[in-house]
């Protein structure tokens, strides 16, 4: 069952996607070289529980830290740790806040000083592929016409998309009903409705589909080894144009 939010509930989504974008923003912030993916993990939590939410990801199934910090080869869920930053980098950061019974989920992929410009189309195109989606995150529109529209556009850049790992319903639960593959037939899956409220996450790798899952029970990565890049929004469906919950402030 995809559930609707009443008006009162969209309201408490919009407060944790606000504090979830702005803790997406601090840590972006802090990606430079010499940086640990320790220290943005400690800087995320500590501002998350100062605007009086959680984050959402601690202890989820076990998960040991606050954000998702995945480098380079990392698609997703990779675990902070005493990895120092360096120049080149790039550095996908997946946060959720929670608050007031609801959460916010969004991630983006972020420079390490410069970076290839290999490296950075990878980072557009993966961010764009997430607004071609959601020119569909209508009422009327299918769900899985957000999902084409994200492969066309990133199959048409000559990357590849992750298909074991999706997007998702979200509110009172991080992970609600439907699933939101990133890959799909246009014209199916579940009707949009006002009041859904989607994590629209593609994860976007530049050579092969393929994934390894690391030994540490979480970090998922390319096979190949060529590097990855991912883009969320909690976006919630209205009668018009969608309202992405954790927009950037500015
Ligand atoms: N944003 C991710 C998701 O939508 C992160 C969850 S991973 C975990 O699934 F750390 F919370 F487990
Ligand atoms: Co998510």
């Amino acid at each position: 069952m995809i559930t609707l939010k009443s008006p009162h509930e969209i309201e408490l989504m919009r407060r944790a996607g606000k504090i979830t974008a702005a803790a997406r923003a601090l840590a972006g912030e802090m990606v430079k070289p010499g940086v640990t993916t320790h220290e943005i993990d400690r800087a995320v939590a500590h501002f998350i529980h100062k605007q009086g939410a959680v984050p959402s990801f601690l202890h989820y199934n076990g998960y040991p830290a606050s954000v998702c910090i995945s480098v380079n080869d990392e698609i997703i869920h990779g675990i902070p740790g005493p990895r120092v930053l360096k120049e080149g980098d790039i550095v996908s950061v997946d946060v959720g806040a929670y608050i007031g019974g609801y959460h916010g989920d969004c991630a983006a992929t972020f420079p390490c000083g410069r970076i290839s410009p290999e490296a950075q189309d990878l980072i557009d195109v993966t961010r764009q592929s997430f607004f071609e989606g959601i020119r569909f995150a209508r009422e009327g529109c299918r769900l899985f016409d957000v999902s084409a529209a994200i492969q066309q556009y990133v199959e048409s850049h000559g990357y590849s998309i992750v298909r074991e790992y999706v997007g998702h319903g979200i509110g009172t639960q991080m992970h609600e009903s439907p699933e939101i593959p990133n890959y799909g037939h246009p014209g199916r899956g579940p009707r949009l409705l006002r009041g859904m409220t989607l994590a629209i996450e593609p994860m976007v790798n530049a050579g092969s589909a393929e994934i390894v899952q690391l030994s540490d029970g979480w970090t998922v990565k390319t096979r190949d080894g060529k590097w990855a890049a991912h883009y969320e929004n909690t976006v919630l469906i209205t009668d018009g144009e969608p309202e992405i919950l954790t927009a950037p402030a500015i």
